[in-house]
């Protein structure tokens, strides 16, 4: 394959030598030229183990050379990889211009490549944004290349988004043994090349939307920096106790199932029970007894609250009076009411007046007893009055009905009462028509395309009170 890459930089270099090593022919493209002499005599133009090798292998072998001329390495090649940088503006916005202003250049540069040649239909240039971008510079990058060249996206050029995940330090190694190859695109084709580019590469392929692909490279890192900061307090509580955290940390990463897993990683509603709140709040007390500041301890819990005061949002934003909850326990086969996230919501809905029914097959008023009564009588008083043990009925007196759990008794409610809306916090459904009768708690059509579609919710959110 024919790459050039725009940017010779830290990833720019790295990329630019090992897709060499995967034997593809490489034209690196960069503003300042001592870089371009480098690369033209084989060397690399970072420090980083292992690339000086590649590099020199890479230029002997005639794979690897750069330029300053835009226009030449787009026309000698067939996929070009924006590299460049995105610093972060004194504000901590991303600054794109040097993006912008690549795809400018390529765009000019486009503009007279014979594209229209029926021959090389399938082989349209194909634009790879490789640097760390936020979702919608795919499509900007799309308009400024298509204004550039006068050319029309997905018929003569396509724009993917492919981000880099390796680490500096090991960059190298990470490149040829990546976490997964990541391609966000929106024609069959691209896909094809880049399966072809990434071929020697022994990782899983995943081919995708092309604003989830943009999402993931900072979910990656804020997870990943949630880790540190994470593994960090609790080291400082253990410290404090003389408790060896390096242990505890090193037990912790054992448990593949609940801690090193996908459990707990759907977004959804808020936590609950007679656990997770307890816990959090004793090990933040005893934090704080031993004068240890947990920032990241503590804004859990405040997650978790903001999670139901969204709950409350989205139901009232409906515009209706009559709800219906379905489900009160913290989760589906409990009868445990104890810290159900739930309950604050329709201690909350029925403080604002809204008139409530609450269905839960394992909630049987009569037979609360102990903690798990003491709790819901402090919140709900005359909770009886609310509760019914026929499903049908609280739908059909119910405008909005609130899904809290995954119960198999509700899965054909939207079939069932397609002029109800649902509201649905924990993700019941996965394949729905949002046509108005259906909102879910994170999640929502991803067809509108309109960042911030419910602005109706982060409009009102700070006004929500219990
Ligand atoms: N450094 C990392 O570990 C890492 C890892 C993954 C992703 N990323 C992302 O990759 C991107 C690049 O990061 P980096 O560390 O390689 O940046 P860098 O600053 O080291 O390199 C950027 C290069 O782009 C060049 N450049 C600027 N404008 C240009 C233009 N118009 N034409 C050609 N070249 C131009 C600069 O001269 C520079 O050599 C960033 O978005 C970054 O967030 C970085």
């Amino acid at each position: 394959m024919r790459i050039s890459i725009f940017g010779l930089g830290y990833v720019g270099c790295v990329g630019a030598a090992c897709l060499a090593k995967l034997g593809h022919t490489v034209i690196g493209v960069d503003v300042n030229e001592n870089k371009v002499r480098l690369i033209n005599d084989g060397k690399p133009t970072i420090i980083e183990d292992g690339i000086a090798e590649l590099c020199a292998e890479a230029s002997a072998a005639g794979r690897m050379s750069a330029t300053t001329d835009v226009h030449e390495a787009v026309h000698k090649t067939d996929v070009s990889f924006i590299v460049v940088g995105t610093p972060s503006s004194k504000e901590g916005h991303l600054n794109l211009n040097y993006i912008y202003a690549v795809a400018k250049q390529i765009g000019e540069a486009l503009k007279d490549k014979e594209l229209k040649n029926e021959a090389k239909k399938t082989l349209r240039h194909i634009v790879a944004i490789r640097s760390t971008v936020l979702p919608g510079t795919n499509e900007k990058v799309g308009e400024i290349i298509a204004e550039a060249s006068g050319l029309v996206r997905g018929k003569d050029f396509t724009i993917v988004c492919n981000p880099e995940f390796l680490r500096e330090g090991t960059s190298v190694q990470d490149y040829f043994n990546p976490p997964l190859t990541l391609v966000g695109t929106d024609m069959p084709e691209a896909e094809v090349v880049f399966r072809e580019i990434y071929k020697g590469i022994d990782a899983e392929f995943i081919c995708t939307d092309i604003r989830v692909a943009e999402m993931m490279k900072y979910v990656n890192n804020t997870y990943h920096a949630l880790k540190i900061v994470f593994g960090n307090e609790v080291g400082n509580i253990c410290k404090e106790l003389n408790i060896d955290s390096h242990k505890v940390m090193e037990i912790f990463c054992k448990d593949k199932q609940l801690n090193i897993s996908p459990y707990y990683f759907k977004p959804g509603f808020a936590y609950g029970g007679s656990c997770l709140p307890k816990d959090m709040k004793a090990l933040k007390t005893l934090a704080h007894d031993h004068y240890v500041d947990v920032p990241v301890i503590e804004a859990i819990g405040e997650s978790n609250e903001l999670q139901k005061k969204r709950a409350v949002q989205l139901i009232m934003a409906q515009g209706k009076r009559k709800v219906g909850i379905l489900g009160l326990s913290f989760k589906a086969g409990t009868d445990d009411l104890r810290c159900s996230p739930i309950v604050d919501v329709v201690e909350s809905l029925l403080g604002k007046g809204f008139e409530i029914r609450i269905y839960d097959k394992n909630v049987k008023v009569s037979e609360l007893t102990g903690t798990n009564k003491d709790f819901i009588m402090a919140k709900i008083p005359h909770l009886q009055h609310f509760v019914s043990d026929d499903l049908e009925v609280v739908c059909r007196e119910s405008d909005v009905l609130v899904v809290t759990n995954k119960e198999k008794e509700f899965a054909d409610l939207l079939a069932r009462y397609p002029n109800k809306i649902v509201v649905d916090l924990v993700r019941q459904w996965k394949e729905v028509d949002y046509n108005g009768h259906y909102e879910g708690i994170s999640w929502g059509d991803v067809n509108a395309n309109s960042v911030g579609q419910n602005s109706v919710i982060a409009k009102d959110f700070c006004q929500t009170e219990f």
